[in-house]
């Protein structure tokens, strides 16, 4: 008889936006007369930067020529795109990272929802910030490392909370953990880290022989210049840190796929009998086995933001993205509603002291405007909502507009 991965059971029976996704297409099978505007999920809307769709065509054309044509590529991804990513993203910044140090993949969502499997399932300590990007969570569970959820939460998780009264960044646990993930700026409050933040966090990875996961998906949203965009700027954080960054949110690729994860060679993990194995050459071992690589033509479109054209060119998108964050801000201020983010990130969390599933239902039935409840991230996300930056202007002003009509 065949039977099932048990640990399965124990999550939510749907992913978050699935979950979403459905409510808003049964709105809309009903609602056939109102649009809808989403401001939910995090997937951007402007085009590709004409520095990437150049060097996407190219790409293309050079796979039309015998010549020129690619099979396989390597399953790290090309050394073009790796160098450029070396230079502009860690040695610009001061972070000593190598280009053989970088695995490019086809998103951070698998990233970081595969890089659990290289660590013990058995007594291994995690710590998860709430609310949190629910990726991280749900493989844990998946992965048998929890036990039940009780009342919310899985037993055998150490909660992070990010709350009003921490500034919704998380206090260092005063128990020790080994696997601890982060993000910054963060999914969903938007909330950023001061180095401070970091240097501690990197201190406490240290003293507890621990690994960080830390998430930078959103850095290029960063526009105080006091923030690290990388741990890897924090001394030490080689020997106890993996980065996930990825191009969806930075450049537009939701749709196209290319990210990559920074995994340095000084990072060790350890064996039962305490044998320090690295980790670097475990994370190869699974990639090479179970991916192919990226295409070449989107890596090639991603390299492309590394250009004096290509870097210009993101600023300005992510710029754009950062003016719709204000005005939402701004409006939701306007209305009393206490609110995070937006300033260096693309999103927006919202205190509205209220059920969040039922802000969410009286947005989407009153003001056809789709949001992300806070309770989807976790427990702490309950009184809150996440409003996202990723639209075009004048469907914010729209949604704006319509959000006031419906909340005055
Ligand atoms: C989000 O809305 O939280 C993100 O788009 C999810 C993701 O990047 O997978």
């Amino acid at each position: 008889m065949i039977r099932i991965n048990e640990n399965y059971l124990k999550l939510k029976a749907s992913y978050l936006f699935a979950d979403i996704a459905k409510r808003v297409t049964a709105y809309t099978a009903a609602n056939p007369g109102k649009p809808i505007i989403r401001l939910g999920i995090g997937d951007v809307t402007e085009p590709l930067t004409p520095a990437s769709i150049e060097a996407f065509h190219a790409g293309v054309a050079e796979m039309a020529v015998r010549s020129t044509f690619k099979g396989y590529g390597p399953e790290q991804g090309y050394a073009f795109l790796r160098e450029a990513i070396a230079t502009h993203d860690y040695a610009a910044r001061g972070a000593d990272i190598a280009a053989d140090e970088i695995f490019v993949s086809d998103g951070s969502k698998c990233d970081c929802g595969n890089i659990q499997e290289i660590f013990a399932t058995e007594g291994l300590k995690l710590a998860i910030p709430d609310p949190v990007y629910p990726v991280y969570v749900d493989t844990n569970v998946m992965a048998g490392r929890t036990g039940a959820n009780l009342d919310g939460r899985y037993q055998g998780i150490t909660y992070l909370d990010c709350t009003p009264a921490n500034g919704y960044v998380p206090a260092i646990p005063s128990v020790a953990t080994d696997l601890i993930y982060l993000c910054f700026p963060n999914n969903p409050t938007g909330a950023v880290a001061t180095r401070e933040q970091l240097v501690a966090w990197v201190a406490y990875a240290k003293a507890n022989k621990a690994i960080i996961l830390f998430d930078s998906a959103y850095e290029a949203y960063i526009r105080d210049p006091k923030i690290p965009h990388s741990i890897y700027e924090i001394p030490g954080a080689r020997d106890v840190a993996i980065e996930f960054r990825s191009f969806s949110k930075t450049a537009g690729f939701t749709g196209t796929r290319c990210a990559y994860t920074v995994v340095p060679k000084s990072l060790m993990a350890y064996d039962d009998a305490g044998n320090a194995h690295s980790v670097h050459a475990l994370w190869n071992r699974r990639h090479t086995t179970k991916f192919n690589g990226v295409s070449y033509p989107v890596q090639k479109a991603a390299a492309a933001i590394y250009t004096d054209a290509g870097k210009a060119q993101v600023k300005a998108m992510t710029d754009f993205y950062l003016g719709n964050a204000a005005l939402i801000r701004a409006a939701m201020t306007k209305l009393g509603l206490s609110c995070v983010g937006g300033d260096n990130a693309p999103y927006i969390w919202i205190n509205t002291g209220t059920d969040s599933w039922a802000f969410f239902d009286k947005l989407l039935n009153e003001a056809q405007v789709v949001c992300t409840p806070g309770a989807g991230f976790g427990k702490c996300g309950e009184g809150h909502v996440r409003i996202s930056a990723f639209n075009s202007r004048e469907n914010v002003e729209t949604a704006l507009a319509r959000i006031a009509a419906t909340l005055k």
